[in-house]
């Protein structure tokens, strides 16, 4: 055995070496020595570290072949979410994308854009500290993911330590964030592999990624061979960069990959020429993508255009045309929803659509089968396009030979247990199932609840909150917190140690959120967006009920909520049974938490501002999205809630109303000083 210092010393330069070679070999696909060299080199590494375990180090290489199982995953708030994108599906929505960006920075221009391929994986964000990585996360719901560092220390072509970029800093703290993806042929072996093994086969390579990123063991992740493509980073303005031109060149001085195929391009109509370009030669790629992303090039302008709920004003989504495929379809099932909707769902035989095995989909409503003409025993165009729902196109009638059969909505509750007569309302597209009782839409409305778009209980899915319900156990949401661990082991299924773990979820979701809660709630019209407004604007939740009160005035005042979002709040906190059961959460210690502090910290937090008039140097828009950004709310008609009155050009009534009311009122130059201060 070498001595310490030996050792230690042999390690520094070992370390130096195989990140250099991992760096030539991975990343720019240009090794110096082969592969026998390089693992002699990695079986030194390890032995050393083996022999003084005590040398070990966080960026050695070592840590790419995995380590100690973890319990669980941890949580943890990405310090800017990872948004999605909006979806662009030819030419003429990217050229509608630019004339609206061009609307809303109130410019003529020519905007010019980064055109990235959009691989098909999973997004995940890298933190470096002083250049070295320090934790990885999933992408999770957005706001929080996943901690899933040791996984992805596994990935050869993600650095553990940054490279120094000629003459530009490392930056103390960056985000970087990425696609992790299989290429197609180590998918193809990986499947290989498993049907000689008897395991269950992965549907696609995206499945397959997945799969073997949410490993507790890091050690079966490192026998994938995964590989990774940087696109961005979390805070953009922390670089010496002005574009994401720069952004990526960065990246790769700083070890990262970057997908070749990004391009940039100094107009719109170029970068829809590369997106047929990239569809061209789409079939031929190692890897999958379904599309390619569009992003404004200039920083500045991307810092203007900022965000919507869920995605960024200045990059589109462009997705490859649909993949389609005919089979037949066989039967029709009809599906009670949370609301009490009965939806018709198509049965198919299986069939493959772009990588896809489908054998069911939805045909939305009465109205959708009339108009399409579908019937039991037609052959059926099926398409699906990227990560969309698959949907039936149309009927393939030159196949009927006389025994399809027309498809009736059926007149009563299709649920054993309920039989209520359905009822169409005029004007509206769904059957409905108007029995609340009905026990299929409170299996769904509580599955809601404990799921994804709700309280997300984990271990407590759709099934278990039907097993609880058919079992008597849990009729409606208090009786979920009244459950013990043995009710619960009791369940087909179920052994001591699930039930215990679940009884811990469902105990630590009394800790959850204002917004969170209001969108378990599954109130109509109510998704997580209006959740959001709903949470921002009203405190707590005894507030959200007093403001619905019989009427929807103040639900209406909120900018973004509409008629229908606020007539059915209204109706749903009016009904007794929903304020006892929300009485009786209140009693079992379930009091979500208004939304972060962090919005009283931001500058506008506490103003209401109503525009009147038009701006010249920037849209309405935009003017809106930059108040909102800063935590202020805007008004859409003149009320006691309002705090400042913006006036542009030709300022109406409005003015002299305000006045009267005194609030404050401010010129364009007021307003753009007052947001440029802040
Ligand atoms: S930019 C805020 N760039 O697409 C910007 N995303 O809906 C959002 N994706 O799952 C991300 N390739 O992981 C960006 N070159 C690329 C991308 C890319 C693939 C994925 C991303 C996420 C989804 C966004």
């Amino acid at each position: 055995m070498p001595s310490r210092e030996t050792a230690k010393e042999r390690l520094v330069t070992l370390r130096e070496e195989l990140n250099l070679h991992a760096h030539r070999y991975y990343v720019q696909d240009a090794p110096l020595i082969s592969d026998g060299e390089y693992d002699l080199l990695f079986q030194e590494l390890l032995t050393l570290e083996e022999q003084f375990p005590e040398l070990q180090t966080p960026d050695s290489p070592s840590r790419r072949v995995g380590g100690a199982p973890l319990p669980q995953f941890e949580t943890v708030e990405h310090r800017f979410p990872m948004l999605s994108l909006e979806n662009a599906f030819n030419d003429d929505h990217l050229r509608d994308f630019e004339a609206r960006l061009q609307r809303f920075l109130k410019t003529q221009t020519t905007l010019s854009f980064m055109a990235e391929p959009k691989l098909d994986g999973l997004a995940v964000e890298i933190i470096y500290e002083q250049g070295l990585m320090t934790m990885g996360l999933t992408r999770g719901d957005g706001k929080h993911g996943e901690t899933i560092t040791n996984n992805l220390q596994t990935i050869a072509s993600i650095p553990s330590k940054l490279c120094q970029p000629a003459g530009k800093p490392i930056p103390a703290r960056i985000e970087v964030r990425g696609e992790v993806f299989l290429a197609i042929q180590s998918f193809q072996e990986l499947n290989e592999n498993r049907q000689r093994e008897g395991e269950p086969l992965f549907a696609n390579p995206r499945n397959a990624a997945a799969g073997s990123l949410r490993q507790l063991d890091s050690t079966i992740t490192a026998q994938r061979p995964l590989d990774f493509f940087a696109y961005g980073v979390g805070d953009p303005t922390a670089l010496p960069c002005a574009s994401q031109t720069e952004i990526l060149q960065y990246l790769g001085e700083l070890g990262f990959k970057i997908n070749p195929l990004a391009k940039y391009c100094p107009d719109i109509s170029t970068t829809i020429a590369h997106f047929h370009a990239l569809a061209a030669q789409r079939d031929n790629l190692p890897y999958e993508i379904d599309g390619m992303v569009v992003k404004v090039d200039d920083l500045s302008l991307q810092q203007r255009l900022g965000n919507k709920a869920r995605s960024p004003r200045w990059a589109i989504a462009a997705k490859f045309p649909a993949s389609q495929a005919t089979t037949r379809l066989t039967d029709i099932i009809f599906s009670i929803g949370r609301t009490g909707a009965v939806t018709p769902v198509a049965v198919l035989e299986p069939v493959n659509v772009g990588g896809v095995m489908v054998s069911r989909a939805t045909l939305h409503n009465e109205d959708e089968i009339k108009r399409k003409d579908l019937r039991v025993g037609d052959t059926v165009l099926i398409q699906r396009a990227g990560d969309v729902i698959p949907e039936v196109v149309k009927p393939i009638p030159e196949n009927r030979d006389g025994t399809e059969k027309t498809i009736q909505m059926p007149e009563h509750c299709p649920e054993p247990e309920c039989r209520h007569p359905l009822l169409r309302v005029s004007g509206e597209s769904a059957t409905r199932c108007p029995n609340p009782h009905c026990p299929a839409q409170r299996v769904r409305a509580l599955s809601h609840f404990t799921g994804k778009a709700g309280l997300d209980i984990e271990g407590l899915g759709a099934k278990g909150v039907g097993q609880l319900m058919a079992s008597g156990l849990v009729k409606d949401i208090p009786d979920l917190y009244h459950l013990q661990a043995d009710d619960l082991a009791a369940l087909d299924g179920w052994g001591n140690k699930s039930a215990e773990k679940t009884l811990i979820a469902i105990n630590n979701s009394k800790k959850t959120g204002l917004a969170k809660f209001i969108a378990a709630l599954g109130i109509r019209y109510v998704g997580e967006v209006t959740a959001d407004l709903l949470a921002s604007s009203f405190s707590s939740l005894e507030q959200l009920l007093a403001a619905s009160k019989d009427s929807t005035d103040l639900l209406l005042e909120i900018e973004g909520i509409g008629e229908q979002a606020a007539a059915s709040t209204r109706d749903y906190f009016n009904d007794p049974a929903v304020q006892e059961m929300l009485h009786q959460l209140t009693l079992l210690g379930l009091t979500p938490l208004p939304p972060t502090q962090e919005s009283e910290k931001q500058p506008l937090h506490d103003k209401v501002m109503l525009f009147t008039g038009s701006l010249t140097s920037f849209s309405r828009n935009e003017a809106k999205a930059r108040v909102k950004a800063m935590g202020g709310q805007v008004a859409s008609s003149l009320s006691k809630k309002v705090t400042h009155l913006v006036c542009g050009e030709k300022a109406g009534s409005k003015l002299k109303k305000a006045q009267a009311l005194g609030i404050t009122i401010l010129n364009e130059e007021e307003f753009t000083d007052l947001i440029a201060t802040h």
